[in-house]
């Protein structure tokens, strides 16, 4: 575990200078995940693999969201982590994704219907579906888009029940894996903040789950490489193959 280790002294060093947001923006400037994204396709293929191998986060939402015998829409399935949890249960799935090479290498989708599309333009009817859900996807985009994204789930979501509304899946503000990027934030929300602030989104559950990669050394290439060298030289010091992970598991109700 990184909370007795000298990453966790660094990143309590580090916490009680710098506010949650300077350090979001620091690692923000650190981290790779566009470039290793488009460049290395190899190591994210390798990061989404170790992330919650089990499912677990992604099993909990289906449960908690209710999606069995719902209609179901899907926002940036990507290669369909959260699709091969929900769709088995849902009576219609339909996953939009804009990227082909997502698309292309997506794995599983079952019963899923997939379309190529963005949330903020969906060619989908209004009041067609029960649940909206998407996994790592929101605070990626910018606030505009974001927005745009969340009033496109609004329309096609309709009254069906007291639950209707849109489930999100982020890292929570807990956890080593967290720390490790110097960004948890035990006392907010941590990187979901702009969601719970500004979207009207409750966390409605943090999930403890893990990165699990093959071996040590393979974490310190992946993590390296997407964090940067700060979090490089971490893991070569204290070499770990599985870093515990907190999802945090969100609900926005539909609004009338
Ligand atoms: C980090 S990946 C997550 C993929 C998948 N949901 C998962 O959990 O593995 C973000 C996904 O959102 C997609 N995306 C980006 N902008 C989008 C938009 N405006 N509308 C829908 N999807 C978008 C990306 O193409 C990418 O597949």
């Amino acid at each position: 575990m990184f909370a007795h280790g000298p990453c966790a002294a660094w990143s309590r060093r580090i916490s009680s200078v710098h506010s949650i947001e300077e350090r979001l923006a620091s690692a923000r400037k650190q981290e790779r995940w566009a470039t290793v994204y488009r460049e290395s396709p190899e190591i994210f293929r390798a990061f989404e693999n170790a992330e919650d191998p089990d499912g677990v986060a992604a099993l909990r939402l289906a449960e908690i969201a209710g999606v069995r015998g719902k209609r179901v829409l899907e926002v940036g399935c990507g290669t369909g982590w959260l699709t091969r949890a929900v769709a088995p249960l849902a009576t219609t799935h339909v996953a939009v994704e804009p990227e082909l090479r997502m698309l292309e290498r997506a794995e599983f989708l079952g019963a899923a219907e997939v379309l190529r599309a963005r949330g903020e333009s969906l060619p989908l009817k209004a009041s067609s579906f029960d649940r909206a859900v998407m996994s790592f996807v929101l605070l990626d985009l910018r606030p505009s888009v974001r927005s745009a994204v969340l009033a496109e789930c609004e329309r096609v979501l309709c009254a069906s029940d007291d639950h209707a509304g849109t489930w999100v899946i982020e890292n929570a503000g807990s956890g080593a894996f967290q720390e490790l990027r110097g960004i948890e934030d035990l006392e907010g929300h941590g990187e979901v903040r702009p969601l719970v602030e500004d979207c009207g989104f409750e966390v409605v559950e943090t999930v403890e789950t893990e990165l699990r990669f093959n071996d040590a050394a393979q974490a310190e290439l992946v993590l390296g490489t997407i964090l940067g060298e700060r979090v490089r030289a971490v893991l070569k010091r204290q070499p770990r193959a599985s870093i515990p992970l907190h999802i945090a598991l969100l609900f926005r109700p539909r609004r009338d």
